[in-house]
């Protein structure tokens, strides 16, 4: 039976039974619309942690577009009754109003990883990102977090947020789930129309492509143009970006030198699509 728990003083109240008996906490942030991508991450704190909450807020300081904000899809029941199949413990779905009461006035920025790709295309969506995890870790006490790669920039701000503030807190990357024909699962994929979804797994085709063109020595620029030209090609109205760069910092890389990540952004119709693969 996963409990459903709105406010942090009750949370805290739950966790901190949990730690009298030496458990170890671990944690699933999401804003909900679950898909198979966050249930894998629920099976892996599963795997990882002695008691299991997966938070939903679809947080507001994030969304630098009202528009997406009010589209983005809310799902409770639904989610509630995949958390309990995967036996989580705590579902914490706090309002608004808990988790930024009136005169909130604090916002936690990540300088530097922050700022291109995502950053440069949605300003200050990585400051609500970093405000809300922050918020998060704190009101659940978690020892780990999960977090999915799919939002590889995410995943470093957040490891960098976490390092920079000596949170106590191990955060763990759990791989990206796809769809058989590639497509990255994403809480925003409900919002293509059919023709769109036949059209999307092109992303993902173009990053392979573009990989094993990098791999077998082409060089970067080149077969990053030839993607987004693909890309384009397939029916996707824009690129925002289509970067190669270095896996852990995020530099952008001309040469294939060290580990790195291709890193994309899209427009399909009305839906912003993004996703990354390591090189
Ligand atoms: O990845 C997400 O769903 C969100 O950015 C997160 C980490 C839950 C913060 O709101």
């Amino acid at each position: 039976m996963t409990e459903v728990i709105r406010s942090a003083a009750a949370l805290r109240d739950r966790v901190a039974t949990w730690k009298r008996s030496g458990m170890l906490v671990g944690v699933v942030p999401t804003m909900g619309a679950l898909h198979d991508g966050h249930l894998s991450l629920a099976r892996a704190a599963r795997a990882q942690s002695d008691r299991v909450i997966v938070t939903i807020f679809v947080n507001p300081m994030q969304f630098n577009n009202p528009e997406d904000l009010t589209k983005y899809p809310r799902t409770e029941a639904l989610d509630l009754a995949l958390l309990e199949a995967e036996r989580v413990d705590v579902l914490f779905a706090p309002g608004p109003e808990e988790v930024y009461p009136p005169g909130f006035a604090t916002r936690v920025s990540v300088a530097g990883i922050s700022e291109p790709m995502e950053g440069t295309f949605r300003p200050g969506h990585f400051d609500g990102v970093a405000t809300v995890v922050t918020k998060l870790f704190e009101m659940t006490q978690a020892g780990r977090a999960f977090f999915g790669e799919k939002d590889w920039q995410q995943l470093q701000v957040v490891r960098h947020l976490v390092r920079d503030l000596n949170m106590p807190i191990r955060v763990i990357g759990c791989p990206t789930i796809r769809e058989p024909d590639g497509l990255a699962m994403s809480s925003r994929n409900v919002r293509l129309t059919a023709r769109e979804r036949a059209v999307a797994p092109a992303l993902h085709g173009a990053m392979q492509a573009a990989t094993a063109a990098i791999r077998a020595g082409t060089a970067p620029a080149a077969a990053l143009a030839e993607a987004r030209g693909a890309v384009l090609a397939a029916g996707f109205a824009d690129v925002e970006y289509f970067d190669l760069r270095g896996a852990e910092d995020l530099a952008p890389l001309a040469t294939l030198d060290r580990p790195a990540r291709l890193l994309a952004a899209t427009v399909l119709g009305e839906v912003r699509l993004i996703d990354n693969i390591a090189v």
